[in-house]
């Protein structure tokens, strides 16, 4: 697929067919996201992927904490989002809660919306991915180049994903299913599998400001 088809056509899919993608695709998307740019190419990503009943386990275990137990991420939540960035998200929860026909006030439809994302959306897989803690932000930027190589990569194989930093609340069950080395800070995770295109939260979309606004020219 041409490359700017494959970035417009990557977006955030929150619900998903069962049915697995094959192992081989899997395997080739991960495997060809490994060309992704690092700081002297140290490859500090590191993806734990769920399937089957390990999935169901995790996911099973990560929903009944999100519904009774304290969040305790790695790297905690940004608290403040000023402007612009906070009708930037704000706008983000409307263009979701609008597909999904979640009246603004209803506080009980968007707790039930908020936690799909603890059982990643139904998605087949779910990967959990972190960084080699001794190695702090640089590794996360070069975790940022991974992830959106592996999304687009993922999108030109017909793959449907939603990057999910909710899915990094509860790092203890996930490093004790998967077993998650001490060393490796959880940062996201990633519901991977086949859009279901007849769900209404997939009819969300997001807009985005013009470069001007993020890039200055000088010169
Ligand atoms: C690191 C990261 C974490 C995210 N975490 C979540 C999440 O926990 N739940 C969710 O529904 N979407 C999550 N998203 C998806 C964003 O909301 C989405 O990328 C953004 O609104 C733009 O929409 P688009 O991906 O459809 O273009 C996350 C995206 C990124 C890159």
């Amino acid at each position: 697929m041409d490359l700017d088809k494959v970035i417009g056509e990557r977006r955030s899919v929150r619900a998903f067919l069962p049915n697995e993608v094959p192992r081989d695709t899997l395997r080739s998307i991960f495997e060809r996201a490994q060309r992704a740019p690092s700081w002297c190419n140290i490859q500090p990503w590191r993806a734990f992927v769920a399937s089957g009943e390990v999935r169901e386990r995790l996911t099973t275990a990560i929903a009944r904490e999100a519904r009774e137990g304290a969040p305790r991420p790695d790297v905690p939540f940004p608290v403040d989002y000023p402007e612009p960035y906070g009708s930037h998200r704000r706008a983000c929860g409307r263009a979701l809660y609008e597909a999904m026909g979640v009246e603004r006030h209803d506080s009980e439809a968007r707790q039930r919306a908020w936690l799909r994302n603890f059982v990643a959306f139904d998605a087949p897989h779910v990967v959990i991915c972190g960084i080699d803690r001794r190695f702090e932000l640089w590794a996360a930027l070069d975790v940022g180049c991974w992830l959106q190589t592996l999304l687009l990569l993922a999108t030109s194989e017909g793959v449907a994903t939603c990057a999910q930093a909710s899915l990094s609340l509860y790092p203890d069950i996930a490093r004790e299913i998967l077993g998650i080395p001490e060393e490796v800070k959880v940062l996201f995770g990633i519901a991977m599998g086949y859009e279901d295109t007849s769900a209404a939260a997939n009819r969300c979309r997001t807009a985005r400001d013009h470069a001007e606004i993020n890039v200055t020219f000088r010169g």
